[in-house]
């Protein structure tokens, strides 16, 4: 397998100017809102989920893709005080945000870069997250990020995916956490949540180490491992 080129210029110039984003500054208000919706705390329910699903000795390199504005990995950073986390994002005015702001650990890193080109060696990370990232990965590119992921994880590395799912029918709830979630999602995302997702990581060449599910459904977690 080969390596994928180093970012390119354009990135490396947008954080240095370093824009100021609303988006990026409203992010964690709004993702915080929608966690209440489903009635949970959202940094002590992520960081529960970590904990329940992660194999850890505090060392581990660990990748968390599509990384936003860094509050999810500032609490990876936490969790492998000997290690080393990075956060990628595309998004230079979310990098941007997260240097800034969650760069206080010294073994925290924050690059922009694509996910379907991760500027990655392989077989460098013993652990890859994705926190609500994958259904906001175009479908035409899905299949590249699932490689570049396999790519860059270690033989023996974990893949922890968390995301929405469609959830069961249920006659009582009428589905209203899923339509609401809808009003700002995309039809990437509608397919992405409609499918089979064990057999979409299994088709990729992942086996399933651990599966959950939470919010009446709304929501999944699984931890995998490549088949290499
Ligand atoms: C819903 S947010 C991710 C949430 C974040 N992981 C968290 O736990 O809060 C989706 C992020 O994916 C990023 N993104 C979308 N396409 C990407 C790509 N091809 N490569 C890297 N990041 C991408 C967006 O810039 C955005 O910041």
């Amino acid at each position: 397998m080969t390596k994928t080129p180093p970012l390119t210029s354009q990135h490396s110039s947008s954080q240095k100017n370093g824009d100021f984003s609303l988006k990026a500054h409203l992010y964690s208000f709004f993702t915080g809102f929608l966690y209440l919706f489903g009635g949970a705390r959202e940094s002590r329910f992520r960081k529960k989920v970590l904990q329940q699903f992660l194999p850890s000795t505090g060392e581990e390199k660990v990748l968390d893709i599509c990384c936003a504005n860094g509050k999810q990995t500032q609490t990876l950073a936490s969790l492998f005080p000997r290690g080393t986390v990075v956060g990628v994002d595309i998004d230079p005015k979310m990098i941007f945000y997260a240097k800034k702001h969650f760069q206080n650990f010294s073994n925290l890193k924050f690059v922009c870069g694509d996910v379907s080109r991760l500027p990655f060696s392989d077989n460098s990370f013993d652990i890859v997250t994705s926190f609500l990232a994958l259904h906001e990965i175009p479908t035409t590119l899905l299949s590249l990020v699932l490689h570049e992921v396999k790519r860059v994880l270690k033989t023996m590395g974990y893949f922890l995916v968390f995301d929405f799912q469609l959830p069961p029918k249920s006659f009582s709830s009428l589905n209203l956490r899923y339509y609401a979630l809808r009003l700002f999602e995309n039809e990437s995302a509608a397919f992405f949540m409609m499918l089979d997702h064990k057999q979409l990581f299994k088709k990729f060449g992942f086996k399933l180490h651990a599966a959950q599910t939470y919010f009446k459904g709304l929501l999944f977690c699984l931890l995998l491992q490549p088949e290499k």
